[in-house]
């Protein structure tokens, strides 16, 4: 073996790739198809959390799979998907209060506020305390320190006491969305223009246009200046 390929284990079989890949790459250079369990390839999706160990060390890792880099003599296993209750809800029957999350979300109230998903986060987001947030109803504060987040699941994955940081979090978000963000009324008067038709004559002008003449009006269209 030379000095620039290493052994890695997927699902107990020994396959010989070039060091430096991300688990990503190297599950593909062994031939692997990824269908599932990969999207974006640039650490966004949080499509791709994956769980490997390593030589010497007992515990169980975790990383996304398209940013963790392989290392020699490491087990890789995919799993199905990461458990984690997820509610069913309508926004339109919730308020953005502490009732409307813990009742939809009765685990909230077990965080140990150990702060072991912030740890695992690899968005390096505060989780234990946007779970604190959470308990203390401040709707707001959550959405705002869970902005980054990309649904990976890794948090949950590691909490000893079965939360869904990452779902609580995104209905905190969507309660902010739509009950506590700030409106945008252009926004809102450009969708009534639309519902009412101010665009239709144009849109059905342009849908009979050729492809040579709506390239010019797109080369010629108005601009804003930055
Ligand atoms: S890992 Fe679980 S119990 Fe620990 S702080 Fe995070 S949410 Fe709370
Ligand atoms: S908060 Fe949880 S689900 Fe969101 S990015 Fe961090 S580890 Fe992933
Ligand atoms: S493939 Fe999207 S985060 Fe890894």
């Amino acid at each position: 073996m030379t000095e620039d390929l290493v052994s890695i284990f997927i699902m107990g079989k020994r396959h010989v790739v070039p060091s430096g890949l991300t688990i990503m790459s190297a599950m593909e250079h062994a031939g692997y198809r990824l269908i599932r369990g990969a999207g974006c390839r640039g650490g966004f999706c949080g499509a791709c959390a994956t769980v490997y160990r390593v030589p010497g060390d007992y515990r169980l890792q975790i990383g996304l799979a398209c940013q963790t880099v392989i290392q020699p003599e490491m087990h890789l296993a995919q799993i199905p998907f990461y458990p984690g209750h997820r509610a069913d809800y309508s926004l339109d029957d919730l308020q953005p209060t502490f009732e409307a999350v813990v009742t939809t979300y009765p685990e909230l109230l077990r965080c140990l506020s150990c702060g072991t998903c912030t740890k695992a986060c690899p968005q390096d987001i505060d989780v234990k305390q946007y779970m604190a947030e959470a308990m203390r109803g401040d709707i707001a504060a959550v959405a705002d320190r869970s902005f980054d987040c990309i649904m990976c699941g890794l948090c949950v994955s590691r909490c000893p006491a079965e939360e869904v940081q990452s779902n609580i979090a995104i209905l905190c978000r969507r309660l902010y969305g739509k009950y506590l963000a700030p409106g945008a009324e252009h926004l809102a008067k450009r969708v009534l223009e639309i519902e009412e038709g101010m665009f239709d004559d144009d849109l059905a002008s342009m849908k009979s246009l050729g492809e040579e003449e709506l390239r010019r009006m797109y080369d010629e269209r108005d601009i804003e200046p930055e």
